[in-house]
């Protein structure tokens, strides 16, 4: 099978493709902007595309050269707060992107579309944990965009013929066991990657948006899943997809939740930096609470979570490894007091 990962450059992706060329059976193409994405996370020896999912002409010259059997797609602009100050970007990027890969696809001829999709879908869930037939009300334009290409998808089925799979991702967390590839956006925006750029000396203090929302602490509060756990789900639903040929979503998530506070905490104590925080107003388009159970997954997918352990948020910190050149001592100490943790 050969698989056409869109995007596959990026945090979720490279990790995605780690999993793949564990495997015998799948043949890879990776297509990347290299926008956010880094040509260093590609492994040697795999045909890479430069192409951004926009440019149609391009797109069809991968397809054509290359036939992919499935694809998988992670592009997208992944930003709650910019989504809210700039949502046009967001509809061009993440819509009007994906419209041309599944046009591209019907052109081909390619059935099979695994759809990275996300928890913000769900705006500001009355019931937690968000079950995986929740209803979707989103409260920002990222998470819009999403569901729109979720029920774009759901006609190209009916009109097309293409399978599909929508992963709805809640918070993906930590890296690679091999330290090679990690969290790494430019600019940063998700708390994980920020709070260690505090430990590592490269921001003063970790700003807290909103300390006034109805939680147990006032903080946000995530379900944090790992981000290999998350590529495996991507693998075992293209196999749901070739063995059943129905199209279906499903959460994933942990089922717990830790809230922001709960996180810089975690982090003071396996690195034993001090971690200044400085309470800042809430962010714009941050639900309070976002916690899914992933029971169709595990059910109908067969998907179990490796990192089950990342429960205890600490072990959060212990998997960081962004960019392991950079990060040699804190590596070191990290992966130290993994072992008494
Ligand atoms: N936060 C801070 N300070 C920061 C950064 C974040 O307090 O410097 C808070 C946010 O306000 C939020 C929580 O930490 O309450 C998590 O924020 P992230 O930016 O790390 O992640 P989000 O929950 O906003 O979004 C992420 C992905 C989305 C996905 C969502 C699903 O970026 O793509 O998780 O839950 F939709």
């Amino acid at each position: 099978m050969k698989v056409l990962v869109c995007g596959g450059a990026g945090y979720i992706g490279s990790h995605l493709i780690r999993e793949l060329l564990s495997l015998p059976n799948y043949e890879i193409v990776i297509l990347d902007n290299l926008s956010q994405g880094h040509s260093g996370s590609i492994p040697a020896g795999l045909a890479f595309e430069k192409v951004d999912v926009r440019d149609k002409q391009k797109l069809e010259q991968v397809f054509s050269k290359h036939q992919p059997d499935a694809v998988m797609h992670f592009c997208a602009a992944i930003s709650v707060e910019e989504s809210v100050v700039d949502p046009l970007r967001y509809y061009d990027n993440n819509v009007i992107g994906t419209i041309y890969l599944l046009q591209t696809m019907n052109k081909y001829k390619v059935k099979y579309f695994i759809f990275s999709s996300t928890a913000a879908i769900f705006g500001n869930p009355e019931i937690i944990p968000l079950t995986d037939d929740a209803s979707t009300k989103p409260i920002n334009p990222y998470g819009d965009t999403k569901l729109t290409v979720e029920k774009i998808l759901g006609w190209s089925e009916n009109a097309y013929g293409i399978k599909y799979v929508c992963l709805r991702y809640f918070n993906a967390c930590g890296a690679h066991e091999s330290g090679e590839i990690g969290e790494d956006h430019d600019p940063e925006t998700h708390l994980i990657p920020l709070v260690l750029q505090v430990v590592l000396g490269k921001r003063e203090h970790i700003k807290i948006y909103g300390n006034d929302y109805d939680t147990r602490d006032g903080t946000c509060i995530r379900d944090y899943i790992h981000v290999t756990d998350l590529a495996t789900a991507h693998i075992k639903a293209l196999e749901y997809l070739v063995r059943e040929n129905k199209s279906q979503h499903f959460n994933l998530g942990s089922g717990e939740g830790y809230s922001v506070n709960e996180v810089i905490n975690a982090a003071r104590e396996v690195t034993e930096h001090p971690i200044p925080a400085i309470v800042h107003p809430r962010r714009k388009g941050d639900p309070p609470v976002l916690i899914a159970g992933s029971i169709r997954a595990e059910n109908i997918l067969g998907w179990t979570r490796k990192y089950d352990s990342i429960k205890k948020i600490k072990k959060v910190f212990v998997y960081l490894k962004i960019n392991n050149a950079a990060l040699p001592a804190i590596q070191a100490e990290i992966i130290h007091k993994n072992t008494i943790i």
